[in-house]
């Protein structure tokens, strides 16, 4: 069997529609992980919708539950948690987990993801009240407050590279070729994937 290398348990951020649960699963099954989506956990413990819990409960009850059980997650064994769109940008969240795990942000430009939101909006209670045709610039201005944060994570990559082997970076060394890439910006990035530099000791 092969041993595995790296199975610090993995955080996936980004904005709503970015693909955070269609690809945390699919890296789950391939790397070994059980892959848990946090919305869910919410969920199940409400026994409502997230639309309901904001409806019925409020934001910051969701946002508490939300810190709630992403530290619950602590007492298992080689996890990926796919998080809302919101999660890291509530209760100092982001710092427990870069202090658990590798981050990953998928970034995704403002269209990608309406391209991906608008037939939902009504499930989505941060879209419900938005206009269609202002839908675009909502997500526009939502994303650039929110990207300082999301680029906190340990690594980014670019959503329109995924691909079922995305995560094989963190299993073994970076090539040199690789880490060429990850000294790359996301602009410049031609695999779509960079790692931050570390921070530069003053
Ligand atoms: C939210 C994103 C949603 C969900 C809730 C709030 C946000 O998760 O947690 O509607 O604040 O961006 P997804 O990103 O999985 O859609």
């Amino acid at each position: 069997m092969k041993a595995k290398l790296h199975m610090k348990p993995i955080f996936l951020i980004g904005f709503m529609g970015s693909g955070k649960s269609y690809w945390g699963k699919i890296w789950a099954a391939k790397n070994g992980y059980s892959f848990y989506d946090l919305d869910t956990q919410i969920e199940e413990s409400f026994k409502m919708t997230v639309e309901e819990i904001f409806e019925k409960k409020g934001e910051d009850e969701f946002r508490k539950k939300e810190r709630f059980f992403l530290r619950k997650f602590q007492n298992k064994k080689n996890y990926l948690v796919s998080c809302g769109g919101g999660t890291p940008c509530f209760f100092n969240n982001i710092n427990f987990m870069q202090s658990q795990g590798e981050v990953i942000y998928l970034k995704a430009s403002p269209q990608y993801i309406l391209d991906r939101v608008m037939d939902e909006t009504l499930k989505r209670p941060l879209l419900k009240e938005v206009n269609q045709s202002e839908l675009l610039f909502f997500i526009q201005k939502k994303l650039k407050e929110r990207e300082p944060i999301y680029l906190k994570a340990h690594h980014v990559l670019e959503v329109t590279q995924l691909t079922e082997d995305s995560l094989a970076f963190l299993q073994k060394p970076l090539s040199s070729e690789k880490l060429k890439e990850a000294d790359a910006t996301p602009e410049n990035s031609s695999a779509g994937i960079y790692k931050k530099p570390a921070k530069q000791k003053s």
